[in-house]
């Protein structure tokens, strides 16, 4: 799972995916930007998140890295910056093809950050819906 900074909307995207799946799945989530390197998700993640039993406050912001092509077998983008960012560092075609947006259509996930409280409402509905579709299909 990958956004800018790693703190709003990917950690939300990594603990809702976990909650569907089997700890079989490794899931882990990355900012393309290094801003919030070490920090916690965003308050309003954590606490939209514990709202519907998801505890995301284990998780801490990295940097995606180019051996994230290699430990993963999807990778999932929440908007177009976040894509072009990811296929331009990509190595290799291989690569290229393990990035994905999460929403269908190839729309983007708003990035809730300097918007309110119900911006992360939101965020997290739609990829309580993008995760229900990917658990399915894997
Ligand atoms: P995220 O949101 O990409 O969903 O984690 C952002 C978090 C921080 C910043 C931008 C977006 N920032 O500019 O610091």
């Amino acid at each position: 799972m990958v956004c800018l900074g790693n703190i709003c909307r990917s950690p939300l995207a990594e603990g809702i995916l976990q909650s569907k799946l089997s700890k079989d799945f490794y899931i882990d989530s990355a900012g393309t930007a290094g801003y919030h390197v070490g920090e916690l998700p965003d308050e309003r993640s954590i606490k939209v998140a514990r709202f519907y039993s998801i505890d995301i406050s284990n998780q801490r912001s990295r940097k995606f890295v180019l051996q994230d092509f290699d430990i993963f077998d999807y990778i999932y983008v929440m908007d177009a910056s976040n894509y072009q960012d990811i296929i331009n560092f990509a190595r290799n075609e291989d690569d290229k093809s393990k990035v994905h947006f999460i929403l269908e259509e190839n729309q983007n996930v708003p990035d809730p950050y300097y918007g309110g409280e119900n911006g992360f409402e939101n965020v997290y509905k739609m990829l309580d819906i993008a995760c229900n579709r990917i658990s399915e299909e894997l």
